[in-house]
């Protein structure tokens, strides 16, 4: 089981559109995904799936509290995220835990049995743009960070941005015995949006090119706003025969995105 966390500190940059998309890729394939909405906007919970969650959402992770799982779709969970998690950044900060940014780590250790977590191949966080405690918390938690890249001078400075805060957060992570970081959770990204003839698409291609942290690229296309409108992944629209044939190029460009991002995963030790 892998546990990936969808993170960016600007909203829109598409951690929502490819957590959905990418985790209906996986399930496509037969793996079991588990999506787990942090985000108190609710746009994977209810603007995609009409799900309304307030006494087991996401928000008992940080509360030693159990969840409730809903089945989306074959092989797809989800536990929805609720309002309160707006109030949890404020509560956390007041509270005297220790370690904050450890809690939902400790949750799985404590109360992953009660979902079965060992049976998901791959579970999912989508979060709120931000870097605050939940975002700390599933930096900690997750097997590895994916960031999505846009294509403009926000998207190339959000890169730096968001490197620096991993890397301070998990810098100060230290084993007491070892004075080591006991979390070394790898930091990748995706260029999202990109166009073939834009300067700006270019410019970030041609900056990303040699960079290793950076797995994917992902096409600009405005099928994604309809996936997360009608509850339609990209796997589902390109079996009509109709919207395949009329967008051939972009489904190969997307299914080999996605499965560059599942080999870096698989990968993960
Ligand atoms: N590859 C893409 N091509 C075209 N549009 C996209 C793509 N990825 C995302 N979008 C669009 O960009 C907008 C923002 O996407 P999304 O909601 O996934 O971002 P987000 O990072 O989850 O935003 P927030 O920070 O508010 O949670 C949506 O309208 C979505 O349809
Ligand atoms: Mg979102």
């Amino acid at each position: 089981m892998k546990k990936i966390g969808f993170i960016a500190e600007k909203g829109g940059a598409g951690k929502t559109t490819q957590t959905y998309n990418f985790g209906a890729y996986l399930a496509k394939q037969g793996k079991k995904v588990l999506l787990i909405d942090l985000d108190h906007q609710l746009s994977l919970s209810r603007e995609v799936f009409g799900i309304r969650e307030d006494d087991y959402s996401s928000h008992n992770l940080f509360h030693d509290q159990p969840v409730k799982v809903y089945q989306v779709k074959e092989n797809m969970d989800l536990i929805p995220a609720s309002l309160l998690l707006e109030g949890l950044e404020k509560e956390m900060a007041l509270s005297d835990i220790p370690m904050p940014a450890l809690v939902l780590n400790y949750w799985f250790d404590d109360h992953g049995s009660e979902i079965d977590a060992e049976q998901y191949d791959y579970i999912l966080f989508d979060t709120h743009p931000d870097f605050g405690i939940i975002n700390r918390n599933v930096v900690v938690a997750a097997d590895a960070v994916i960031s999505p890249l846009e294509p403009n001078i926000f998207g190339w400075a959000a890169k730096a941005r968001i490197q620096a805060r991993v890397d301070g957060l998990l810098n100060h992570l230290i084993n007491p015995s070892t004075r080591k970081p006991f979390i070394d959770s790898p930091l990748y990204f995706i260029n999202n949006k990109v166009e073939h003839n834009t300067r700006e698409s270019q410019d970030l291609m041609e900056r990303t090119k040699d960079d290793e942290q950076v797995i994917a690229t992902i096409p600009n296309k405005q099928l994604f706003k309809a996936t997360i409108r009608e509850n339609k992944p990209i796997v589902a629209l390109q079996e009509d025969p109709k919207i395949f044939n009329a967008n051939r190029q972009f489904f190969q460009k997307l299914n080999s995105a996605y499965a560059s991002m599942k080999q870096k995963i698989d990968e993960l030790k």
